[in-house]
């Protein structure tokens, strides 16, 4: 048993998407969460720099005395997972591994579509960890740059969402039979997603994905939460506005949650 809180980092409210799948797998585990909307969309900026504010993340969680982290932010996996797991002692979980297997679970016609931010695609991450575990797959990643900004500003409903949405998406149409959303912003807008791809393509969530490797790890090394603790406190941090921050988790998650500005 370890009643420690597990961290969560992501560039801003897109690791909100993960924490819902959390609170829906393993509601008595306990929520550590930051999200870096200041410097967020992290995508188009260069790796180094995404190395650096990942750290910051990562140095932030450890002071609240996390049992394990979350990255919840696909271009911060690309960039920076292999650098922190092989430095921390606590387990560090990413999202690409495990999206990309689900996409391989699921797909029937061998054609996989990966949506991410410029970072991830010029990564070339999810192309490289597919044909790893499944060479036969044929894999057309695009770059969505436009998205994060939309989910960031609350603005998933407004029409101009919608016509961005179909734009960028265009070339894809017709062309694969599995998407993955490679970035934890997307499945806000996953309704536009569907509508734009058709019912036929499957859309894999890479974050939620990964909460059953969570709970898998968990298991392993024992350190699961007790189911008894009554009142464990979930906290959210952002380095941006709590106003934003509290009204998309209060929507995405259906729940008021306790948000308070850091700087990093
Ligand atoms: N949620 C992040 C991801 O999964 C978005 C990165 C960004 O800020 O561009 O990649």
């Amino acid at each position: 048993m370890d009643n420690r809180p597990i961290g969560f980092l992501d560039s801003g409210v897109g690791g909100l998407t993960v924490v819902k799948e959390l609170r829906r797998q393993l509601p008595h585990e306990t929520i550590v969460y930051i999200g870096d909307s200041a410097r967020a969309p992290y995508g188009p900026r260069p790796a180094e720099q995404i190395k650096a504010f990942t750290w910051d993340m990562v140095n932030f969680l450890l002071t609240k005395n996390v049992k394990m982290i979350v990255f919840a932010c696909n271009t911060a996996t690309a960039v920076a997972w292999e650098e922190v797991k092989a430095k921390l002692t606590i387990p560090v979980l990413g999202v690409i591994l495990p999206g990309s297997s689900a996409a391989i679970k699921n797909t029937q016609a061998g054609r996989i579509g990966v949506i991410a931010t410029p970072m991830t695609v010029k990564s070339d991450i999810y192309q490289q960890k597919i044909k790893l575990l499944a060479p036969q797959m044929q894999v057309t990643s695009l770059a969505c740059p436009k998205f994060v900004p939309i989910v960031e500003s609350n603005e998933v409903k407004s029409s101009v969402a919608k016509k961005i949405v179909y734009e960028t998406l265009a070339p894809l149409i017709g062309r694969i039979d599995t998407l993955i959303l490679g970035c934890t912003h997307y499945p806000l807008l996953r309704p536009l997603i569907q509508n734009v791809m058709g019912p036929d393509v499957r859309l894999i969530d890479s974050g939620a994905e990964c909460i059953r490797d969570v709970s898998v790890l968990l298991n392993y090394f024992q350190i699961n939460a007790s189911r008894l603790v009554k009142d464990r406190q979930n906290l959210f941090y952002t380095t941006a506005s709590v106003e934003r921050f509290r009204h998309i988790a209060l929507e995405w998650l259906e729940e008021d949650i306790n948000v308070e500005r850091v700087t990093l």
